[in-house]
């Protein structure tokens, strides 16, 4: 096949890129968070590849929306043959992936929670975040919603309202009401400042002393109503650093909700699709959401795709009648292939056992690093969602500076594994973005997994 590229696509240089680039793109994006941003040419499996094909190992993957590597085959060749049968439709009318997909999403949570429910498409995190919130609103007749400090839930005008975020408001404001943010259990660091092995869920228990006066702002105990109906978590911390709550949390947390008729949200959409070890995180916890947010990885980071799974009782027609959310990209065919082929995939393979597995190789493999590199305070994580919380010499305060220093390091590719020129793609995150997130994909190796802890343990030695 002759190809369509013009001279200009074959032989543009990173720097004539980057000028355009600076001239030509909005700097509202997160690229100019960096001062040198990086090109990237090609991709496959766990690496990134610049112009001069040097491999990255990547630790994040396209914030966790390619789970299951880049470039993954099976997915790709789903893709193509939906493009050359259906690649368009209006989504006014019915096409099989759409309704196919549907069903291995609701049967998957029914068989998690014995729970039958409804999906609902978009594009996006944040859209299907979105449509939650109508979901939401439709069924409780309130607003407000309880959410993490820590949280991040798009950034779109009514997400950023219960994203924590200020400074996402700060400039734009917001149309929806703002949430009540309530502390996440953030051990390393609590809020409380409690000891997570004698604390008994202090934190829950402030948290249901809120209700118990009509003065608190949240409750009038005379008839037990409360002005929040919703309380969205993700069950890991995802931007804000890759944060697990402790074991038996959310069902500590989850009796207060029951207590009050306050519906659970659980926000997937970074964590979802075997990240933790389960296809969602909140099984790690053994509660069932009311309400469940996806994104990303659902198509591997290909067609973008996102959605929601309520409980029927929420999502019945009745209650979500049609137009109730709706966008013209909403149920695409090509995404929806997508996802298809992801939940094939997760129903013939073993994730539960290898991510796990996987996970706590990499744990391990983060721990004995810990023991000679005092700027790491604290290791930790579920399934491949693990972390490294860089501190300056006290052993406690964040030093964001270093962990800046180490991400810009792996990325200059001048590094060397088993002889090959190679870098190492990292993100930070958490409160003072102090905190090294790996994020690998779910068929990583042993080998790969060594390459990692490596090029770490040298980016350190050559940044501390
Ligand atoms: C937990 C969570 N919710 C919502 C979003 C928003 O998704 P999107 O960026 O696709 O709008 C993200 C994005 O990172 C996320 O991590």
């Amino acid at each position: 096949m002759t190809s369509l590229k013009t001279d200009i696509e074959n032989t543009i240089t990173d720097e004539e890129l980057l000028e355009l680039d600076s001239k030509y793109c909005s700097f509202g994006d997160t690229v100019h968070y960096s001062k040198n941003p990086k090109v990237f040419h090609r991709c496959d499996g766990a690496y990134m590849y610049d112009a001069d094909d040097t491999p990255y190992l990547d630790m994040q993957m396209y914030f966790s929306a390619a789970n299951f590597g880049y470039n993954n085959r099976r997915i790709i060749d789903a893709v193509i043959e939906q493009m050359n049968t259906l690649p368009q439709i209006t989504p006014k009318y019915v096409h099989k992936y759409k309704v196919l997909l549907s069903e291995k999403l609701c049967k998957a949570c029914e068989t998690r929670f014995g729970e039958a429910g409804r999906i609902n498409f978009n594009v996006g995190g944040a859209q299907a975040v979105e449509d939650m919130i109508k979901l939401v609103r439709a069924n409780t007749h309130r607003n407000s919603f309880f959410a993490f400090q820590g949280g991040y839930h798009g950034k779109t005008v009514a997400t950023t309202a219960i994203s924590s975020n200020f400074k996402y408001r700060e400039k734009y404001g917001h149309y929806g009401d703002r949430a009540h943010f309530v502390p996440f259990p953030y051990c390393f660091r609590c809020p409380f400042d409690k000891k997570c092995d004698s604390c008994d869920f202090y934190c829950v228990k402030h948290f249901e002393r809120q209700f118990d006066s009509e003065y608190k702002g949240l409750c009038n105990p005379s008839d037990n109503e409360t002005e929040y109906k919703a309380f969205i978590a993700e069950p890991v911390l995802g931007t804000g650093g890759y944060i697990n709550a402790p074991e038996g949390y959310f069902k500590e947390l989850k009796k207060v909700l029951d207590k009050f008729g306050i519906m659970f949200i659980d926000d997937e959409i970074q964590m979802g699709f075997y990240r933790t070890g389960k296809l969602w995180a909140i099984e790690n916890y053994g509660v069932t959401p009311d309400v469940i947010c996806f994104a990303k990885s659902l198509t591997n980071g290909m067609n973008p795709l996102s959605g929601f799974w309520a409980k029927e009782k929420y999502i019945n027609p009745e209650k979500f009648p049609p137009g109730s959310a709706h966008s013209t990209f909403c149920s695409n065919p090509i995404g929806t292939r997508a996802g298809y082929e992801v939940m094939k995939m997760i129903e013939e393979e073993n994730f539960d056992v290898t991510v796990p597995e996987k996970g706590k190789y990499f744990l391990d493999g983060l721990k004995e690093i810990q023991k000679h590199h005092k700027c790491i305070g604290e290791v930790g994580g579920l399934g491949l969602a693990l972390r490294a919380e860089l501190v300056c010499e006290d052993g406690i305060s964040p030093n964001r500076e270093l962990c800046g220093k180490v991400l810009a390091e792996g990325l200059k590719g001048d590094l060397t594994y088993k002889g090959q020129k190679c870098g190492l793609i990292l993100h930070n995150g958490g409160f003072y973005k102090n905190i090294i997130t790996f994020v690998p994909n779910v068929y990583i190796t042993k080998d790969e997994i060594d390459m990692a802890l490596e090029l770490l343990d040298v980016l350190l030695t050559r940044c501390e």
